[in-house]
C-alpha cells in the first residue's frame, strides 16, 4: 500500500496574508530573520494580526542554514512566551528554524498543542509544506535534514507580494532549488504518480518563469508562478523525497557556506550525468534505463526536443548549464574565488561520508559509493 497525504492547508493568491486576521489563535510568536524584522515587510504580517486582535512577539535571531545554537536561543524565547502558535516568516532558514524550535520546545515542555503557520518569502525550499527541517551542526560541520510528520506546518500562506524584494542572485539560487526538488522527486526511487504530476508542473513553470523572475523581479505574474511552483515541488518531494544533489549540497553549505540552491544548481549537471550513466551508455539503445527515460521526459516537459533519449538527457544537462550561465551562477567551485583548492580537496572525503549518511541519499535512483561521491566533488572543483 502507498499513501499520499497533505497535512498543510494552503492559502494563496491576492491578499493571502489576510488569512492572518482569522487564525484560531490569540497569542503567537513570529520567527523571522533580522532583514525581515527590521524592514517594511514585517508590517504586512503584523497588520492583519492587529486587525484580528491577536497578540504577538517577534523572535528575529534567525541566520542562514538554521544553526543549532540559534535554535536553542529560539527554544528559550518560545518557552518564556508560551505561544499558541508559531508564525514562520522568511526563506527556508527561517521556516526550518521555526519548525525545529517548535519541535524541541515542545519536547522540553509539552504544555499543549502549538500551531505552525509558514509564510515563505523566497520561492525556493517548499519548506512550508514539507516534513523536513534542515539544521546545521556548526561544530561537527554537518548540515542534515530532520524528517518527521510532527515538523509539518498546519497552514501555509503563499503571498507573492513578499517575494518581490528578493534580489536577482537569490531569485536564481532559490529558483534552482525549486527545479532541483522537482527533478530529484521525479527521478527518485520513491517516485509515484501524485508526486510526479506536481513535479512536472513545477518543472514546466521553472522552464517558462524562472528567467523572467530573475530578469525582472517586479514581474508579478512570474513571481506568483514561481511561488506556486516552489510549493508544488515541496509537496512533490515531501512524498517522493530527493537524491544526492541535496545530500552533497548540504555538505557544501555546512563546510563552505555556499547558498543551498546555488550548491544544488552547480551539482545538478554532474548528478544528471552520473545517475543516467550517460558517459558509459551514450549509444542509442532499444531499451533505456528507467532513470534515462524519466530525465528524457523532463527534457520534453521543458520543451527541449531531441533525437533520442540520450540526446534528451544531454539537452537537459545543457539547459541546466545554460540557466547557470544566464543567472551568473558559477559552474565550478574554483570560480567562486574565496575557496582554495587545498581547502576544498581536504574536505572531500569528510563531505562524501556525510553525504552518504544524509537522509536524501537512500532515494537516489543510482546507489552511489563513497568513491563515486568523492569523484563528483572533485569534478565540481
Ligand atoms: N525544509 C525543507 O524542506 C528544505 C528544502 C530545501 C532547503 N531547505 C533549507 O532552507 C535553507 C535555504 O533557504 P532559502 O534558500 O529560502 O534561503 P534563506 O532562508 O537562507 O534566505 C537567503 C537570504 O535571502 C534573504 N531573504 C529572504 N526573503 C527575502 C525577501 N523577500 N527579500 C529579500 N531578501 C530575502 C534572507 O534574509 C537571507 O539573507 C537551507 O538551510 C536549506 O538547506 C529546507
Ligand atoms: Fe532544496
Amino acid at each position: 500500500m502507498k499513501t499520499f497525504k497533505l497535512d498543510t492547508v494552503i492559502h494563496y493568491g491576492d491578499n493571502a496574508l489576510g488569512r492572518l486576521s482569522e487564525i484560531p489563535y490569540k497569542r503567537v510568536l513570529i520567527i523571522t530573520d533580522p532583514f525581515i524584522a527590521k524592514g517594511p515587510m514585517i508590517s504586512m504580517i503584523t497588520a492583519p494580526l492587529k486587525k484580528g486582535g491577536i497578540e504577538y512577539d517577534i523572535f528575529f535571531d534567525v541566520v542562514p542554514d538554521a544553526p543549532i545554537e540559534k535554535i536553542i536561543v529560539g527554544v528559550k524565547k518560545f518557552l518564556e512566551y508560551e505561544p499558541e502558535a508559531v508564525i514562520a516568516v522568511g526563506g527556508g532558514s527561517a521556516i526550518d528554524s521555526s519548525k525545529s524550535i517548535r519541535e524541541f520546545a515542545f519536547k522540553a515542555n509539552p504544555y499543549g498543542e502549538v500551531g505552525l503557520i509558514a509564510i515563505p518569502t523566497t520561492s525556493g525550499t517548499g519548506s512550508e509544506v514539507t516534513s523536513f527541517a534542515v539544521v546545521n551542526d556548526t561544530k561537527a560541520q554537518i548540515k542534515y535534514p530532520l524528517v518527521s510528520d510532527s515538523l509539518t506546518a498546519d497552514e501555509a500562506i503563499l503571498d507573492a507580494e513578499l517575494v518581490k524584494s528578493v534580489p536577482p542572485s537569490i531569485t536564481a539560487d532559490t529558483g534552482m532549488d525549486v527545479f532541483t526538488h522537482a527533478l530529484e522527486a521525479y527521478v527518485s526511487s520513491e517516485h509515484n504518480e501524485f508526486a510526479s504530476a506536481l513535479a512536472e508542473k513545477a518543472i514546466e513553470i521553472c522552464g517558462v518563469f524562472l528567467l523572467r523572475a530573475y530578469l525582472d523581479g517586479s514581474d508579478t505574474h512570474a513571481r506568483q508562478k514561481m511561488h506556486v511552483a516552489s510549493c508544488l515541488a515541496g509537496i512533490s518531494f515531501n512524498s517522493a523525497s530527493l537524491g544526492i544533489t541535496h545530500s552533497m549540497a548540504h555538505q557544501l553549505g555546512a563546510q563552505f557556506h555556499i547558498p543551498h540552491g546555488r550548491a544544488n544548481a552547480m551539482l545538478l549537471p554532474l548528478i544528471i550525468e552520473f545517475n543516467s550513466d550517460i558517459h558509459t551508455s551514450s549509444k542509442s539503445k532499444k531499451e533505456y534505463d528507467p532513470v534515462v527515460k524519466r530525465y528524457a521526459t523532463v527534457a520534453h516537459t521543458l520543451g527541449l526536443s531531441s533525437y533520442n533519449k540520450i540526446m534528451s538527457v544531454r539537452s537537459l544537462v545543457n539547459w541546466v548549464q545554460f540557466m547557470l550561465k544566464e543567472m551568473k551562477i558559477p559552474q565550478h567551485i574554483s570560480e567562486i574565488g574565496t575557496i582554495t583548492v587545498d581547502q576544498y580537496m581536504s574536505k572531500v572525503s569528510v563531505m562524501a561520508d556525510a553525504a552518504l549518511a544524509d537522509a536524501c541519499t537512500v532515494t537516489n535512483p543510482r546507489v552511489p559509493t563513497k568513491e563515486d561521491i568523492m569523484k563528483l566533488y572533485q569534478k565540481l572543483w
